[in-house]
């Protein structure tokens, strides 16, 4: 009995080493206590990364612009007509981009923050990840 049981501990410890392995670069978990002070922790899990691609930044743009730039402006720098009945100033994503990883944006748009509403039923993850690979693309240089 005791033996089984510990077979049973050894195997789930095995599994889950072997799947956190194979999918820690793409996959990402979106529970929120994943998220501590701003910053994202724990494994991850649930959505599989995109491809940055032309494509996929277009489509962030046009998400962006429907959804976002109402608070975060034109360009992204966080001063959109909404911003002004704000207590926080919104996000500057512009300056932002590329100092965070991808999951970063992610997790912070599916979530919400402070007075930024949470988009995760309002947006698929292809959406979301339009948007990241959007907003990334705002990096100067790129
Ligand atoms: C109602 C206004 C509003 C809308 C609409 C809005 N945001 Fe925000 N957003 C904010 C505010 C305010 C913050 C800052 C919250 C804080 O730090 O307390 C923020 C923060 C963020 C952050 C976190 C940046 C960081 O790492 O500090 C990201 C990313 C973001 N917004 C992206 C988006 C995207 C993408 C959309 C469109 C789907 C969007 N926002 C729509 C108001 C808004």
């Amino acid at each position: 009995m005791k033996k089984s049981i510990f077979a049973a501990i050894g195997t789930l410890i095995l599994v889950g080493c072997v799947s956190q392995k194979k999918e820690a670069e793409t996959e990402y978990d979106l529970t929120m206590s994943n998220i501590k002070h701003g910053l994202i922790f724990g494994p991850p899990v649930r959505t599989r990364m995109m491809t940055r691609d032309m494509s996929s930044v277009k489509r962030g743009e046009a998400v962006f612009k429907r959804r976002c730039e109402i608070c975060h402006g034109v360009r992204a720098e966080g001063n959109g007509a909404a911003s002004r009945s704000l207590k926080t100033n919104p996000a500057n994503l512009r300056k932002l981009a590329k100092q965070f990883p991808d999951h970063h944006f992610f997790i912070q748009i599916s979530k919400g923050r402070g007075e930024m509403p949470n988009w995760e039923n309002l947006l698929s993850d292809r959406d979301l990840w339009d948007l990241t690979n959007y907003i990334q693309s705002l990096a100067r240089g790129n």
